[in-house]
């Protein structure tokens, strides 16, 4: 800090001086602790939360996940002390007042459309699927989440207390991207990387979005999908391995791309051979929130924000990466297969702005 020099100090004290004029200011929760804990369920001979007590000694509901993050977006963000909100009672306006992992308030109508996370009020079991499609496991203490959904940290490791705004890119120290790391093998590189917008894209646009990370080995010269590398991709693929995959077949590893026999997941839109279409992905109007593209890590590890280039290069390395959030959202949509468009409006030869195929296929509409 010294060896900065004086005026590195003047800025560090600029920053210490409006973090205390501005005290609201966080991307974690704030606030006395009363206002979310309590130590004994207990307070002047009542409790305090007749449905309690709960984990993590909070003082909400009988699902503390689900009580706090039960409502309607209108806006704000992290960094005003805002709560986003996943499940509905009532129908949201998907796009409108929905974040960037949809809704759950789909899957109780129709468990076809998303996770059927069964501490949702209201919601049943998926009635075509008894485990994860393509699954690396299946069956005894496993299940709970890898044949069905049991709650939210069957996929969250909740860290609503660790500082996110330390640096751009979240990782192990803030409790990585949107708390995603799996509680129950926990070694650091199951989390997921990347940029967390401040709204949960509440408000979006091709330069106001979340950033995910790619796979480190988009050329896919033999690195199973389902490899650990804090990637979004990997993370899916942690259960439901085999269904996609970079990889032409679950067990093939060795492939150059053609032909393709699954849909390519962390696979980076490349731009080499003649005829290709992804070199105008968009339309050229930058990156899509339709059908986002994960980042390069190494780009990533550079970015202080989102972006809206788009890097569809010659070659392979270091371009934009589909990834299995450019076609699926993570919680729930108004569509079949939680698909973040109607799949059953894209049609080829007819131009379709809402479906996101052609984001990337971008010739197929002609
Ligand atoms: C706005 C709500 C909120 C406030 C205020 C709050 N907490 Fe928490 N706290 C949570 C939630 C939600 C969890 C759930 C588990 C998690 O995310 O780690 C939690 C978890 C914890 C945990 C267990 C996990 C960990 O990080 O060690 C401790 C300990 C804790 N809180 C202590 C405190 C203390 C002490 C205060 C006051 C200085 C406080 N909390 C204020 C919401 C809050
Ligand atoms: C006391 C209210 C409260 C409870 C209980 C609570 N949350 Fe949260 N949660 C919040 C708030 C407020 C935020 C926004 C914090 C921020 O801006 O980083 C949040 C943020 C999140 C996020 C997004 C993190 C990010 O990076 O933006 C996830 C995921 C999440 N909560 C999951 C859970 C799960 C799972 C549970 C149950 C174990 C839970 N929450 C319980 C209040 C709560
Ligand atoms: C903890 C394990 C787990 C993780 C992580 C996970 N899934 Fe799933 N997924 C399941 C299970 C179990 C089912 C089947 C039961 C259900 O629909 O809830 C499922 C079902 C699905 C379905 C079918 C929905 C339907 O009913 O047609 C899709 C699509 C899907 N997952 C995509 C994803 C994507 C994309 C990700 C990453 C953001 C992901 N999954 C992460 C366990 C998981
Ligand atoms: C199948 C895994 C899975 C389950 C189950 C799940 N989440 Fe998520 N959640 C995700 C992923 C992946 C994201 C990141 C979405 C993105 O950025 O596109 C996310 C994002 C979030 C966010 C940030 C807002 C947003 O929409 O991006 C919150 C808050 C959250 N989850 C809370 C919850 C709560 C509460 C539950 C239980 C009711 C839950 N999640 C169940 C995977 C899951
Ligand atoms: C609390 C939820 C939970 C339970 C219980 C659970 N898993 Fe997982 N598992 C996950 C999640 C989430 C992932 C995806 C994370 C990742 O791989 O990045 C995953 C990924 C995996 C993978 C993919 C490989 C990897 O490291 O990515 C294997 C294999 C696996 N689990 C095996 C098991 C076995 C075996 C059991 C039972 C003994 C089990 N899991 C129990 C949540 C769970
Ligand atoms: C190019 C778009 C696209 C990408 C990328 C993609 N999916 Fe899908 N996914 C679909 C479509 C479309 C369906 C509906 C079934 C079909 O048409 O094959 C689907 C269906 C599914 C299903 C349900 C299968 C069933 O039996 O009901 C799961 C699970 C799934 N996807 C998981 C994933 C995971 C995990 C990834 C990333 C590794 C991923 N998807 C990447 C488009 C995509
Ligand atoms: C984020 C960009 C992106 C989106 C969105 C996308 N794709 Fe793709 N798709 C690709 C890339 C990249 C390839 C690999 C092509 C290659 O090898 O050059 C591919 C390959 C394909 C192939 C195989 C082509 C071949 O050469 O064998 C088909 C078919 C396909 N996609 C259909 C779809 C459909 C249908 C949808 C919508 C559900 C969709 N894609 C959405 C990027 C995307």
């Amino acid at each position: 800090m010294l060896k900065g020099g004086w005026c590195q100090f003047s800025v560090f004290l600029i920053i210490i001086l409006s973090l205390a004029l501005i005290p609201s200011v966080y991307a974690r929760v704030s606030g006395p602790c009363v206002n979310c804990h309590t130590m004994h369920n207990s307070q002047n001979g009542s409790v305090v939360d007749p449905d309690g007590p709960n984990k993590y000694l909070l003082n909400v509901g009988t699902d503390p996940c689900i009580a706090c993050h039960t409502g309607t977006n209108k806006g704000g963000g992290s960094s005003n002390g805002t709560t986003p909100y996943v499940f509905s009672n009532i129908p949201p306006t998907y796009g409108k007042d929905t974040l960037a992992g949809g809704n759950f308030y789909w899957v109780t109508l129709d468990g076809s459309k998303g996770h059927n996370c069964l501490n949702v009020p209201g919601m049943t079991p998926d009635g075509n699927l008894t485990t994860a499609p393509g699954g690396p496991v299946s069956g005894g203490a496993c299940a709970g989440c890898h044949d069905r959904i049991d709650n939210c940290e069957s996929c969250h490791t909740p860290r609503h207390h660790a500082d996110d705004t330390q640096t751009a890119v979240v990782g192990a120290a803030g409790g990585f991207y949107r708390f995603l790391n799996s509680s129950a093998h926990g070694n650091n590189e199951t989390g997921v990387k990347g940029i967390e917008d401040d709204d949960w894209e509440y408000t979006v646009s091709p330069s106001d979005h979340n950033e995910y990370a790619g796979c480190t080995d988009p050329v896919h010269s033999g690195v199973n999908l389902s490899s650990d590398d804090y990637s979004m991709s990997a993370y899916c693929a942690g259960c439901h391995s085999n269904f996609h995959g970079y990889v032409n077949t679950s067990t093939d590893t060795s492939n150059g791309g053609s032909p393709w026999l699954l849909h390519p997941t962390g696979y980076a839109l490349s731009d080499t051979a003649a005829g290709k279409e992804y070199h105008n992905y968009n339309g050229g109007a930058g990156y899509s929130p339709l059908a986002p593209l994960a980042r390069d890590q190494a780009r990533l590890a550079t970015m202080t924000g989102s972006s809206a280039t788009v890097y569809v290069a010659a070659g392979q390395a270091e371009g934009d990466q589909v990834m299995c959030l450019s076609c699926h959202r993570a919680h729930g949509t108004p569509y079949r297969d939680m698909l973040r468009w109607d799949y059953s409006a894209c049609d080829a030869g007819s131009a379709n702005a809402s479906c996101g195929c052609f984001v990337c296929h971008t010739s197929k509409d002609e």
